[in-house]
């Protein structure tokens, strides 16, 4: 029967089993042999020896991290760490790796991550750095699942674009044809389109592009944006939204998977109660009360949002950003329009989440265009849905490498990214 290292415990004494996986290590005494098989679930140590084993005499040759196939007996009479081990009838090389290894899998040295991200597929074959990707599969299917139950439409926006979103900087470019086109900085326009449409609740997962060009921890030039947008809703809609699909995701994951969390150092709990919700101005008064010079209409340091963020437990909302700093379909916040109804999302002194109410009326929009020095014309594909019935609405984005960052309390941000596209790196 083919099974599963993690399958083994179901196993009865003496059952014969067939185990497929890479030859993690491999020790050759006199009379017998030990290899350690590791797959997708896990180790087992299997114990070979001359005339029980076909295959015995060309163990000498086999290098680490060779695809195997093993037979043999389970037998729980041994005296290896996980109490269960696999006699073998054969062993049988299906694929042999070359040697040496540009990076060890069990070494206990760990590479600097540039040899680390340019050996991936093998970097990847350690079960820690495997568990961040099966951690943000999990969160991600909690939050799919809330959405969908929320009555959101999963919906997929085009990523070659005809005009910048996030601002004009960081975009880039694509030749199409004979047009000037670039990669999507985020699905906004689209998703805000999809309102007019009359699908009500949409969301989407899916890549977005910045061209930024410093190179930090924190940036990546291709990251994953989790979406939504919601008619006739606003920011503080889109806020409680946002934290009720964040719970949703760390309860699947403790729900669903115990075995995960239990192999992290740190904890992972679903938050208590409202995230706690702080204004950009008292930000400002806040920082000054501290010394610090904090400027209306200026972004604050990670400095400055560390001492902010040192107030709270975990997540918090900084609301009511000057209009100033946000892009020209957020919408101002009426009487007070120097401030607009947005958020950002922060743990500690990271943004998780950019959203607010967007504007609809198309006059106001066009004007927010021109006071950014956008030109209304370039945007007509995405006015004319605001001209024929638009609802009021409100969204966010969430950088998922971002809450993979913080949940997982990683140093680095390509950590949280299979293949990271950062400042120099296009491969793999
Ligand atoms: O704050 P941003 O730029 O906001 C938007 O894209 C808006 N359209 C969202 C909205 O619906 N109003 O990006 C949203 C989030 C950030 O909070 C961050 O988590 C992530 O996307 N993000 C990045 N993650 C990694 N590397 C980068 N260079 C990122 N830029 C943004
Ligand atoms: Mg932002």
């Amino acid at each position: 029967m083919q099974v599963n290292v993690s399958g083994l415990k179901d196993i009865k004494e003496g059952e014969e089993v067939v185990l497929n996986g890479w030859l993690q290590e491999i020790r050759i005494l006199k009379n017998i042999s030990f290899i350690v098989l590791r797959d997708h679930t896990g180790t087992i140590q299997i114990t070979s020896k001359p005339g029980l084993t076909t295959g015995y005499d060309v163990l000498s040759q086999m290098t680490r991290e060779t695809v195997i196939s093993v037979s043999g007996n389970l037998t729980r009479k041994t005296q290896s760490k996980s109490g269960v081990e696999v006699i073998a009838k054969s062993i049988e090389v299906l694929n042999a790796s070359k040697s040496p290894l540009p990076l060890g899998i069990i070494d206990p040295v760990s590479a600097d991550i540039e040899t680390r991200l340019t050996n991936r597929f093998l970097d990847l074959r350690k079960p820690e750095v495997a568990m961040i990707f099966r951690i943000e599969s999990e969160l991600l299917w909690g939050m799919r699942q809330f959405f969908h139950d929320s009555d959101f439409v999963e919906v997929h926006t085009p990523k070659i674009v005809a005009a910048a979103t996030e601002g004009g900087a960081d975009l880039f470019p694509v030749q199409y044809f004979e047009k000037q086109a670039y990669l999507n900085q985020s699905p906004q326009l689209y998703k805000e389109m999809l309102i007019s449409a009359g699908l009500n609740r949409v969301f989407e997962v899916g890549p977005a592009f910045r061209a930024e060009k410093h190179n930090t921890p924190r940036h990546l030039n291709e990251f994953t944006s989790i979406d939504i947008e919601m008619g006739f809703a606003d920011h503080n809609d889109a806020m409680l939204m946002l934290q009720e699909g964040i719970k949703s995701g760390i309860r699947h994951l403790i729900a669903h998977r115990q075995e995960y969390i239990a192999s992290l150092s740190q904890r992972i709990d679903v938050p208590e109660g409202d995230f706690p919700k702080i204004t950009y101005r008292d930000c400002i008064t806040k920082l000054e009360s501290q010394g610090e010079i904090a400027k209306f209409g200026e972004d604050f340091t990670p400095e400055q949002l560390k001492i902010i963020g040192g107030e709270f437990q975990g997540f918090y909302f900084i609301t009511e950003w000057p209009s100033s700093l946000r892009a020209f379909y957020t919408h101002p916040k009426p009487g007070d329009e120097k401030v607009s109804n947005s958020f950002d999302l922060q743990y500690r002194e990271f943004e998780i989440t950019s959203g607010a109410q967007r504007v609809h009326d198309p006059a106001m929009l066009e004007e927010r265009l021109r006071s950014k020095n956008l030109n209304p014309e370039d945007f007509s594909f995405y006015l004319n849905a605001f001209r024929y019935g638009m609802p009021p609405h409100a969204g966010w984005g969430l950088g998922l490498e971002r809450l993979s960052l913080i949940m997982l309390n990683l140093q680095n941000i390509r950590e949280a990214i299979l293949f990271p596209r950062d400042r120099t790196r296009i491969t793999p």
